[in-house]
Protein backbone atom coordinates (compact mmCIF):
# COMPACT_ATOMS: atom_id res chain seq x y z
CA UNK A 1 0.00 0.00 0.00
CA UNK A 2 1.53 3.38 -0.74
CA UNK A 3 2.10 5.89 2.10
CA UNK A 4 -1.03 8.24 1.62
CA UNK A 5 -0.24 9.86 5.14
CA UNK A 6 0.87 13.62 5.57
CA UNK A 7 4.05 14.58 7.52
CA UNK A 8 3.49 17.22 10.13
CA UNK A 9 4.41 17.76 13.37
CA UNK A 10 7.65 16.91 15.18
CA UNK A 11 10.55 15.07 13.14
CA UNK A 12 10.30 11.90 15.34
CA UNK A 13 10.39 8.15 14.03
CA UNK A 14 13.06 6.77 11.92
CA UNK A 15 11.09 4.23 10.30
CA UNK A 16 8.32 5.83 9.54
CA UNK A 17 7.53 9.57 11.29
CA UNK A 18 4.61 10.21 13.85
CA UNK A 19 2.64 12.27 12.46
CA UNK A 20 -0.83 14.13 12.64
CA UNK A 21 -3.43 13.01 10.23
CA UNK A 22 -6.68 14.41 9.21
CA UNK A 23 -9.63 12.16 9.07
CA UNK A 24 -12.75 12.49 6.64
CA UNK A 25 -15.62 13.97 8.36
CA UNK A 26 -18.81 14.22 6.91
CA UNK A 27 -21.34 16.89 8.58
CA UNK A 28 -24.92 17.40 8.11
CA UNK A 29 -27.54 18.86 10.35
CA UNK A 30 -27.57 15.81 12.32
CA UNK A 31 -24.38 16.10 13.38
CA UNK A 32 -20.43 14.61 12.27
CA UNK A 33 -19.42 11.56 11.08
CA UNK A 34 -16.02 10.91 11.02
CA UNK A 35 -14.01 7.58 8.80
CA UNK A 36 -10.84 5.93 9.12
CA UNK A 37 -10.42 3.98 6.03
CA UNK A 38 -7.17 1.49 4.99
CA UNK A 39 -5.62 3.58 1.91
CA UNK A 40 -7.09 6.68 2.66
CA UNK A 41 -6.38 7.79 6.61
CA UNK A 42 -4.25 5.70 7.08
CA UNK A 43 -1.58 2.72 5.72
CA UNK A 44 -2.31 -0.36 7.43
CA UNK A 45 -4.95 -2.60 7.73
CA UNK A 46 -6.71 -2.73 10.98
CA UNK A 47 -6.64 -6.12 12.54
CA UNK A 48 -7.35 -4.75 16.24
CA UNK A 49 -9.38 -2.09 18.10
CA UNK A 50 -9.30 -0.78 21.33
CA UNK A 51 -10.30 2.23 23.76
CA UNK A 52 -9.06 3.41 27.31
CA UNK A 53 -11.40 5.42 29.35
CA UNK A 54 -12.07 5.74 33.18
CA UNK A 55 -8.62 7.73 33.27
CA UNK A 56 -8.10 8.80 36.52
CA UNK A 57 -6.92 12.44 37.07
CA UNK A 58 -3.37 12.89 36.86
CA UNK A 59 -2.78 9.06 35.13
CA UNK A 60 -0.25 8.25 32.61
CA UNK A 61 -0.17 5.04 30.75
CA UNK A 62 1.99 4.09 27.78
CA UNK A 63 5.41 3.75 28.93
CA UNK A 64 5.87 1.24 25.67
CA UNK A 65 7.41 0.54 22.59
CA UNK A 66 6.14 -1.97 19.72
CA UNK A 67 9.05 -3.70 17.45
CA UNK A 68 6.34 -3.86 14.32
CA UNK A 69 2.82 -2.48 15.27
CA UNK A 70 1.05 0.48 13.19
CA UNK A 71 -1.25 2.45 15.24
CA UNK A 72 -3.80 5.45 14.61
CA UNK A 73 -4.77 7.32 18.10
CA UNK A 74 -7.73 9.59 18.55
CA UNK A 75 -9.44 10.98 21.18
CA UNK A 76 -12.99 10.29 20.09
CA UNK A 77 -13.90 12.13 23.25
CA UNK A 78 -11.62 14.72 25.72
CA UNK A 79 -8.31 15.57 25.18
CA UNK A 80 -5.13 13.77 26.11
CA UNK A 81 -0.78 14.77 25.22
CA UNK A 82 1.11 11.67 23.26
CA UNK A 83 5.27 12.20 23.66
CA UNK A 84 6.92 10.24 21.39
CA UNK A 85 10.74 9.75 21.31
CA UNK A 86 12.52 7.90 18.42
CA UNK A 87 15.59 7.57 20.88
CA UNK A 88 17.27 10.65 19.13
CA UNK A 89 14.26 12.89 19.43
CA UNK A 90 10.95 13.50 21.46
CA UNK A 91 7.82 14.99 20.42
CA UNK A 92 4.62 15.97 22.36
CA UNK A 93 1.27 15.59 19.96
CA UNK A 94 -2.08 16.83 21.38
CA UNK A 95 -5.28 15.04 20.39
CA UNK A 96 -8.19 17.02 21.26
CA UNK A 97 -10.31 16.69 17.87
CA UNK A 98 -12.33 13.67 16.73
CA UNK A 99 -11.42 14.16 13.21
CA UNK A 100 -7.63 14.03 13.78
CA UNK A 101 -5.64 11.41 14.67
CA UNK A 102 -1.90 10.62 15.73
CA UNK A 103 0.10 8.15 13.72
CA UNK A 104 2.41 6.50 15.31
CA UNK A 105 4.71 3.47 13.61
CA UNK A 106 7.14 1.07 14.75
CA UNK A 107 10.16 1.55 17.56
CA UNK A 108 8.73 4.81 19.02
CA UNK A 109 7.94 4.84 22.78
CA UNK A 110 5.46 6.53 24.05
CA UNK A 111 3.84 7.97 27.31
CA UNK A 112 0.51 8.94 27.17
CA UNK A 113 -0.29 11.76 29.83
CA UNK A 114 -2.58 15.22 30.80
CA UNK A 115 -5.82 13.30 30.07
CA UNK A 116 -9.24 15.71 30.76
CA UNK A 117 -12.04 13.85 32.68
CA UNK A 118 -13.56 11.70 30.77
CA UNK A 119 -11.38 11.59 28.00
CA UNK A 120 -11.97 8.24 26.12
CA UNK A 121 -8.91 7.22 23.43
CA UNK A 122 -9.27 5.09 20.32
CA UNK A 123 -6.54 3.33 19.00
CA UNK A 124 -6.79 1.36 15.63
CA UNK A 125 -3.66 -0.98 15.65
CA UNK A 126 -2.05 -3.12 12.85
CA UNK A 127 -1.14 -6.45 14.93
CA UNK A 128 -3.35 -8.46 17.38
CA UNK A 129 -1.97 -8.30 21.06
CA UNK A 130 1.34 -10.24 21.31
CA UNK A 131 3.20 -8.63 24.36
CA UNK A 132 6.28 -10.07 22.65
CA UNK A 133 6.18 -7.57 20.23
CA UNK A 134 6.23 -4.70 22.98
CA UNK A 135 9.23 -3.11 24.53
CA UNK A 136 8.50 -2.91 28.21
CA UNK A 137 12.14 -1.71 29.37
CA UNK A 138 13.09 1.69 28.29
CA UNK A 139 16.95 0.62 28.23
CA UNK A 140 16.11 -2.42 25.87
CA UNK A 141 14.02 -0.17 23.33
CA UNK A 142 16.83 2.29 23.26
CA UNK A 143 19.42 -0.11 22.84
CA UNK A 144 17.82 -1.24 19.68
CA UNK A 145 16.24 1.72 18.18
CA UNK A 146 20.25 3.04 18.23
CA UNK A 147 21.17 -0.07 16.37
CA UNK A 148 18.50 0.29 13.64
CA UNK A 149 19.36 4.00 13.19
P1 LIG B 1 -1.17 -1.42 28.62
O1 LIG B 1 -0.30 -1.80 27.46
O2 LIG B 1 -0.48 -1.26 29.94
O3 LIG B 1 -2.01 -0.12 28.29
P2 LIG B 1 -1.50 1.39 27.94
O4 LIG B 1 -0.62 1.28 26.76
O5 LIG B 1 -2.76 2.17 27.66
O6 LIG B 1 -0.78 1.94 29.12
O7 LIG B 1 -2.33 -2.52 28.73
C1 LIG B 1 -3.11 -2.65 29.91
C2 LIG B 1 -3.51 -4.11 30.06
O8 LIG B 1 -4.36 -4.53 29.01
C3 LIG B 1 -2.31 -5.05 30.08
O9 LIG B 1 -2.54 -6.03 31.07
C4 LIG B 1 -2.34 -5.68 28.72
C5 LIG B 1 -3.81 -5.70 28.38
N1 LIG B 1 -4.12 -5.61 26.95
C6 LIG B 1 -4.69 -6.69 26.31
O10 LIG B 1 -4.91 -7.77 26.92
N2 LIG B 1 -5.01 -6.59 24.99
C7 LIG B 1 -4.79 -5.47 24.28
O11 LIG B 1 -5.10 -5.40 23.06
C8 LIG B 1 -4.16 -4.35 24.94
C9 LIG B 1 -3.85 -3.08 24.19
C10 LIG B 1 -3.85 -4.47 26.27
Amino acid sequence: MTDVLPTTGPAVGRISPCRMVDLTEHTDPRGKLTVVEPGKEIDFEIRRAYYIHHVPENAERGAHGHRRLRQLIVAVHGSFDVVVDDGFATGRFRLDNPSRGLYVGPMVWRDMVNFAPGTVGLWLVSEPYDESEYYRDYDEYLKDAKAIA
